[in-house]
């Protein structure tokens, strides 16, 4: 049921600030600014060397956002890989040592068969799931569900927020026990984590904004997304997206490689899509924002209100979110980047829930 909306995927980008709200009771204690994470019994985050996160597509994105949070939150070092690629790769791993699987549909081959690999090589099992019953959450050791409800429209939108929304949750939970952040500094982080469905309300609220972005997009034959940090996972995921649902290639760059080859595409024609919160790294994606503006290229710049009044300047069109606490950003900013691929592919007429050549869950590899 679409209720109110004309597709599955506008009803679940709009469920977001629902879903992350239950997802995130299921692990934040916010009487007592903790985390709470059941099951977290069978892992002691204190005693591991290295993280080891694989996964497909969205949910390999949203693994990469987590691999910034842990090294900084818990300073935990993360080896993270597409799963198609890790299963093979016969990576060297401890026994003990923990590997972290996260996928929506828990039936993905690719997926599946890295964790077998790893469960076969001793290692503690953990994954982040959205269908209880599917298979990755059955042969896990340690399951951490997301509760997005059921997600129907083929793009991944709401089982991504809450993804990182779990994937926070650990990384503060992960930082406490190996005492890189004390009550103080884990209850900031908490309390920041318990503001999101609200910041992810705001962000909604720019909904036609964003929209009017659609048609010049539309006319794009190529668009190039931009982001450093948490914000360059999200560019490629804004390149998926966009590319899955209204069949317009884009790339996901890190900005800072911009003029390692990328550059060499920027024209008047080439919309080019600024992820930057006002963040410590912002005034280098800035600078990048200036060879692009150089060049006569396009600049839409997501951003907050602090990095819009800095830098709007720049941009052709700038979408500016609530100012948020840095670690909560990429949630807050995954929004705009749905709506855009959404309203584009709307715009042109595309099947945008069952896009072509695309299935839901993908059980071969
Ligand atoms: C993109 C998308 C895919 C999935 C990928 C993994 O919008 O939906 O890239 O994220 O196929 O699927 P799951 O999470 O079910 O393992």
């Amino acid at each position: 049921d679409k209720g109110n909306f004309r597709h599955f995927m506008a009803k679940e980008i709009h469920q977001q600030p629902e879903v992350i709200g239950h997802t995130l009771s299921r692990y934040l204690d916010l009487a007592n600014m903790k985390t709470v994470l059941e099951g977290a019994e069978k892992i002691d985050f204190s005693k591991l060397d290295r993280l080891i996160i694989s996964a497909c597509g969205t949910a390999y994105y949203a693994g990469l956002v987590a691999k910034y949070w842990f090294e900084k939150v818990a300073r935990l070092p993360v080896d993270i890989d597409i799963a198609s690629e890790f299963r093979y790769r016969e990576m060297p791993v401890k026994a003990g040592d923990l590997a972290l699987f996260i996928s929506q549909s828990g039936e993905t081959a690719d997926t599946l068969a890295g964790l077998r690999y790893c469960k076969g090589e001793g290692m503690t099992i953990a994954a982040v799931v959205n269908v209880p019953e599917s298979t990755i959450a059955r042969e896990a050791d340690v399951v951490f569900p997301t509760v997005a409800g059921p997600e129907i429209g083929v793009a991944s939108t709401k089982a991504f927020t809450c993804q990182l929304s779990v994937l926070a949750a650990l990384a503060v939970h992960a930082g406490y026990q190996r005492g890189h952040l004390d009550d103080k500094g884990a209850a900031e982080l908490v309390r920041a984590l318990g503001e999101t469905p609200g910041y992810v309300n705001r962000a909604l609220a720019l909904e036609s904004e964003i929209e009017a972005l659609a048609q010049p997009l539309s006319r794009a034959s190529d668009v190039l997304y931009l982001g450093r940090g948490t914000s360059f996972p999200l560019a490629m995921e804004g390149a998926l997206k966009l590319k899955e649902i209204s069949y317009i290639h884009a790339e996901g760059y890190a900005a800072g490689e911009l003029k390692h080859g990328p550059i060499a595409l920027i024209d008047e024609d080439m919309p080019v899509i600024v992820i930057a919160p006002h963040d410590p790294i912002f005034e280098k994606t800035v600078s990048n924002m200036q060879e692009v503006a150089a060049r006569g290229g396009k600049i839409i710049l997501i951003t907050d209100e602090k990095g819009a009044e800095a830098s709007a300047a720049l941009a052709w069109k700038t979408i500016a979110l609530p100012d948020v606490p840095e670690f909560v950003a990429p949630i807050i900013h995954a929004l705009p980047v749905q709506l855009l691929a959404y309203h584009t592919a709307v715009f042109m007429g595309t099947d945008v829930d069952q896009p072509r050549n695309l299935a839901k869950s993908v059980t071969v590899e």
